[in-house]
C-alpha cells in the first residue's frame, strides 16, 4: 500500500479535486512534529472561496479522511497534517514484503497485453560504444519493469545490419580485407577498412559508384555480396553477444534492418493504396507538411530502400505478429525527428496503432577526467569502460581494510569486482531522468558512500551479513515471522518502512513514464534510510528479544526491497563483501 496515494485519494474525494492533483500537492513535512504527510490548502481557496486555514480546519474534522492506519489528522495554519499509525504501517508493509519476497510489487495491469521493447540495436561492423550501452541498459531495465507489471514483453534488437554502408564494406573488403585480422578482431578490422574506404574515396570517386552498385546487388540477393554481408554480420554479432552476456542482457530476437528488406514492397503498396506516396526528384516520398515535418523518403531515386522505409515495414510487421499494446523504441534523442516522421506516416496511412508507437529517447554520454587507452576513432567502447570499472573496483576492495577482514577468497573478490564494477556503470546510466546527459566519473560511480551501485550493493551485503550472524546464533526465520511489527515505531524504522511501501507505486510510475530512474532513486533512498537506522539502533545486540526479532524482520524486508529494485535495474547484488 502506498500511503501517499491513499491519502491523495481521500483528499480528492473530500475536496472534489482529482487524485493526481492532490498527490502532486502532498508534501513531506520538514519536521516530524508536523506529521508524515502534509497537504497545503492554498490551491483550494480559489474554488471554495474560503481562507486556506479555514479549509484546513474543516477538512481536519472530516471523518472521510480517517483510516485505521491514520493515527490523526491535524490542521496547522493552511496545512493539513497526517500522522500515520506507525505500528500499523510497519505491520502491513513488512508482512506484505516478507510474504511475497521478490514478487512484492508485482502487478497485473499488463495482463493480456504485449509490449515490444526495441533496444540496443548496434550497427554491424561498428564498435559497441557507450551510446549503445545507454539504450541497452535502459531497454533492459524497462523490459524488466514491464514484465513485473504483468505485460508480455518482447525484447527486440533492431540491428543496423543493412544500408549503403554495406556496399562500401564489401568494396573495401575486396580491395584491402585481411581474413586473418577479421577472424581475430572482426569489428576492428571492419572499422579499419571502412575508414580506409572513406580516405581512398576522396581521391577516387569511382569507389563510391562501385559501392552503390554492390549495395544494389546485395539488395537483389546476389550470392557473393550476400555471403560477405552474412560473414560481417555473424562475426560482429559474436562480439556483441560477449558484451550482452557480460551485462546479463538477452533478446527475444535480432530482427535487424535486413529482416525487413523484403517487406518494403508491402509498405509501398499500402502507401500507394492510401494515395499518399508521391514522387519528388526521382524519389518516392510521403509529404508531411500537415505535421510540420519534412517529407519522409520511402524509396531513393536509385530505387534502393532507406532507414525509414525499413522502420515502417518493421512497425507493420510487429503489429501483425504481436498485436502490440505499446511498441517502444529506446533510441537516442538525436533520432527524435526520424521517429516523428515514421509515426506520422503510419498515422497518415490510417494505421490504428500509430499512436501506440513510442520513442523513448535519452541524452548524451560524457566523461569527467577519464582517459581510455584504445579509443577507436573518437568514441569510447563499452567493453573498455566495463573493464576499467571492474579493475578499479577490484583495487578498492583489496585496499579496504574492512572488506579484507572478512577474509574473502580471491574468487570472492573477483565476483564482487565483476558485479559491483558492472553495476556501477549500469547505475550511472539509470540514476537520473533519461533525457539528461550523463557524466561518468570514477569518483562518483565508485563512491561506496555515494549515490552509486557500490553503495546499494554494499548495503545489501552488509544487511545479509547481519541476518547470517543471526542465524548462526540460532535465530530462525520462523522466529522472525512471528514478530510483533507494532514495535517498529521509531523515526528511523518508520523511515525505512514508508519507503518500502512506495515500491509498487514507483514501479508503475516508472513504466508509465518509461523512466527507470524512479526505481533507482527509491532504491538509493531505501539504502540511505536503512543505514541511518543501522547506525542508530542496536539490532543483534539488543536485549529485548521481541524488538530484536522485529528489527531483524526489517533487515530481511529491506534486503527484499533492495533486491527488487536492483533486479529491475539489471544490477546484480552480492551476498557478501
Ligand atoms: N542502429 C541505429 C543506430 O545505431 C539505431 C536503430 C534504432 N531503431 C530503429 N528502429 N530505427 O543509430
Amino acid at each position: 500500500m502506498d500511503y501517499r496515494t491513499e491519502i491523495a485519494v481521500r483528499i480528492a474525494v473530500a475536496t472534489g479535486l482529482d487524485a493526481e492533483t492532490t498527490n502532486g500537492l502532498i508534501e513531506v513535512p520538514p519536521q516530524k512534529e508536523l506529521g508524515d504527510y502534509a497537504f497545503p490548502c492554498f490551491a483550494l481557496s480559489k474554488t471554495l472561496r474560503k481562507a486556506p486555514a479555514f479549509i484546513a480546519s474543516e477538512l481536519a474534522a472530516d471523518p472521510g479522511l480517517g483510516a485505521s492506519w491514520i493515527e490523526k489528522v491535524e490542521s496547522v495554519g493552511p496545512y493539513l497534517n497526517f500522522f500515520l499509525d506507525r505500528g500499523h504501517v510497519a505491520s502491513t508493509v513488512l508482512t506484505a514484503i516478507l510474504e511475497s519476497g521478490i514478487h512484492y510489487g508485482d502487478g497485473d495491469e499488463g495482463k493480456g497485453k504485449t509490449v515490444i521493447v526495441e533496444f540496443s540495436s548496434p550497427n554491424i561492423a561498428k564498435p559497441f560504444h557507450v551510446g549503445h550501452a545507454f539504450t541497452t541498459v535502459l531497454g533492459n531495465s524497462l523490459s524488466r519493469i514491464y514484465s513485473k507489471l504483468g505485460y508480455r514483453v518482447v525484447r527486440m534488437n533492431h540491428l543496423g545490419d543493412y544500408g549503403t554502408q554495406f556496399g562500401k564494406l564489401i568494396t573495401a573488403y575486396r580491395l584491402w580485407g585481411d581474413e586473418q585480422a577479421l577472424r581475430s578482431a572482426p569489428i576492428k578490422e571492419l572499422l579499419r577498412i571502412y575508414v580506409k574506404f572513406h580516405e581512398a574515396e576522396k581521391d577516387d570517386p569511382s569507389l563510391g559508384i562501385t559501392a552503390r552498385e554492390n549495395f544494389r546487388r546485395l539488395e537483389e540477393g546476389c550470392p557473393d555480396e550476400r555471403a560477405l554481408w552474412e560473414k560481417f554480420r555473424d562475426m560482429s554479432l559474436k562480439e556483441f553477444s560477449a558484451v550482452y552476456e557480460k551485462m546479463g542482457v538477452s533478446f527475444d530476437n535480432y530482427n535487424g534492418e535486413s529482416f525487413y528488406g523484403d517487406r518494403i514492397p508491402e509498405v509501398v503498396k499500402l502507401l500507394n493504396e492510401k494515395g499518399i506516396l508521391t514522387e519528388s526528384e526521382g524519389a518516392q516520398v510521403v509529404m508531411l507538411d500537415e505535421y510540420g515535418l519534412p517529407p519522409c523518403i520511402i524509396i531513393k531515386s536509385d530505387g534502393t530502400t532507406i532507414y525509414a522505409s525499413r522502420d515502417l515495414a518493421a512497425a507493420m510487421y510487429r503489429y501483425d505478429t504481436y498485436g502490440f499494446y505499446k511498441n517502444i523504441y529506446v533510441v537516442g534523442l538525436p533520432q527524435a525527428l526520424h521517429f516523428k516522421q515514421v509515426f506520422a506516416v503510419l498515422e497518415k496511412a490510417g494505421l490504428p496503432y500509430a499512436g501506440d508507437c513510442v520513442h523513448v529517447g535519452f541524452g548524451l554520454v560524457k566523461f569527467k577526467n577519464m582517459k581510455f587507452s584504445t579509443r577507436e576513432g573518437n568514441i569510447v567502447v563499452l567493453d573498455e569502460l566495463l573493464d576499467e570499472s571492474i579493475s578499479k573496483t577490484r583495487e578498492i576492495i583489496k585496499s579496504n581494510a574492512l572488506i579484507r577482514d572478512t577474509g574473502m577468497s580471491d574468487e570472492g573478490i573477483e565476483e564482487v569486482a565483476l558485479k559491483v564494477g558492472i553495476g556501477a556503470v549500469i547505475y550511472t546510466y539509470l540514476r537520473a531522468g533519461r533525457e539528461r546527459d550523463i557524466v561518468f566519473s570514477w569518483e562518483e560511480m565508485l563512491d561506496f558512500e555515494g549515490d552509486s551501485a557500490p553503495y546499494l550493493i554494499y548495503t545489501y551485503a552488509r544487511t545479509r551479513s547481519i541476518l547470517r550472524k543471526a542465524s548462526e546464533r540460532g535465530i530462525t526465520d520462523i522466529e522472525i515471522s512471528k514478530t510483533d511489527f507494532l514495535l517498529l515505531t521509531s523515526d528511523d524504522e518508520t523511515g525505512v518502512v514508508k519507503l518500502l511501501a512506495e515500491i509498487p507505486d514507483a514501479v508503475s510510475r516508472a513504466a508509465a513514464t518509461n523512466e527507470p530512474f524512479m526505481v533507482a532513486r527509491l532504491a538509493a533512498q531505501i539504502a540511505r534510510a536503512f543505514n541511518r537506522f543501522y547506525n542508530n539502533s542496536a539490532i543483534l545486540s539488543g536485549t529485548d528479544i521481541a524488538l530484536r526479532n522485529a528489527r531483524l524482520a526489517l533487515c530481511e524486508a529491506t534486503c527484499a526491497g533492495i533486491l527488487i529494485c536492483t533486479d529491475l535495474l539489471g544490477i546484480e547484488v552480492v551476498e557478501q563483501m
